[in-house]
């Protein structure tokens, strides 16, 4: 198994990191387009095998993309984050042009890569890599329900005070602070209901404290968080190569699932091997899907601004 980060950033690194120490591949590359960057990253990971027992073989390259050849899965992390202040959808101008040609260069080496995209706007730059690539869509995933749910499970954990793992909670819709839908009624604490246990206005704040929470750590780190994303990144990785079936929210292209089309949005999907494997699309109640249809019209109104 051989795998690519591209960017080695905050968030490409971590997600790296964590790749290695759970021996996810034999091979792992980290690319960046700064000299020297992903190189001297690399190394510093590597210097950590002794210390932490892993065999996974790291490299950096700057910008060099025949060392990413015959990659099973691509990560693509590269990308401006968000600064205090800012929106994901901010973002969009720059990240575009940067997604497009990363893809287009890691395709040209890699023709059966599995795609996990993390660059935000995380799902209009999902769109853009199905639609620049042309791919079969079960090898497009977008990456940001996987941490969002994390992130539910964490405020949600510390009201009930429980442990996270005991918890099964998944947020679905766009990746933004407005268009992420938490599904709090449908949340359990080891298959009992969690609103069981909150009242309505804990209820409301968990929720409200899932939807900021990037904005939250932008605000407090000063730039956009990487423990979290790199962690989820690394999990989304693990299920597809270690062909585990989980079941975790991505974003990935809708045909009539969920009442939607032409559009890429987080939904819960099974990973394995071939990538998402399949959309498990239940019912949600008239204000979810309400939610949902409110979540799509605005991520399609940034697909536009491509
Ligand atoms: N989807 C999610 O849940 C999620 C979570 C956190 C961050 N993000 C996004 O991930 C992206 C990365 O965040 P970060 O904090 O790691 O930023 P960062 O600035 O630390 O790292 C980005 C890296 O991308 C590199 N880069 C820029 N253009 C490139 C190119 N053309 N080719 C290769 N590398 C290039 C930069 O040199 C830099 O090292 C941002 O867009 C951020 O908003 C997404």
């Amino acid at each position: 198994m051989k795998i690519t980060v591209v960017g080695a950033g905050a968030v490409g690194a971590t997600c790296a990191d964590n790749i290695a120490r759970k021996e996810l591949a034999q091979e792992l590359v980290l690319l960046d387009i700064k000299e020297g960057v992903a190189e001297g990253k690399a190394l510093d990971m590597t210097q950590t095998a002794a210390l932490l027992g892993f065999d996974t073989r790291i490299t950096g390259s700057t910008n060099d993309y025949s060392k990413t050849a015959g990659s099973e899965v691509v990560v693509i992390t590269s990308g401006l984050p968000r600064k205090p202040g800012m929106t994901r959808e901010e973002l969009i101008g720059t990240n575009a042009g940067i997604v497009k040609s990363v893809t287009e260069n890691i395709l040209k080496h890699s023709p059966e890569a599995i795609i996990v995209v993390v660059s935000n706007p995380m799902d209009t730059m999902t769109y853009l890599a199905l639609k620049s690539t042309g791919l079969p869509k079960n090898r497009i995933i977008g990456m940001g329900g996987a941490l969002d749910s994390a992130r539910f499970k964490c405020y949600l954990s510390a009201a009930l005070n429980c442990s996270p793992a005991d918890l099964n909670a998944v947020v679905i819709g766009g990746h933004g602070d407005t268009t992420m839908i938490p599904l709090i009624n449908h949340a359990t604490w080891n298959s009992v209901p969690v609103t069981h246990f909150l009242s309505t206005e804990q209820q409301e704040k968990i929720v409200a404290d899932t939807m900021v929470g990037g904005a939250t750590l932008t605000k407090l780190i000063g730039t956009s968080a990487w423990y979290a994303p790199g962690a989820a990144t690394a999990a989304v990785v693990e299920s597809i190569v270690r062909d585990e079936k989980k079941l975790i929210p991505c974003c990935v292209s809708l045909e009539g699932e969920y009442g939607q089309n032409d559009i890429c949005l987080g939904v819960p999907v099974v990973l394995g091997k071939t990538g998402w494997e399949k959309i498990i699309d239940f019912k949600l109640n008239e204000k979810e899907q309400e939610l949902f249809n409110k979540s799509a019209e605005a991520v399609r109104g940034m697909n536009g601004v491509l």
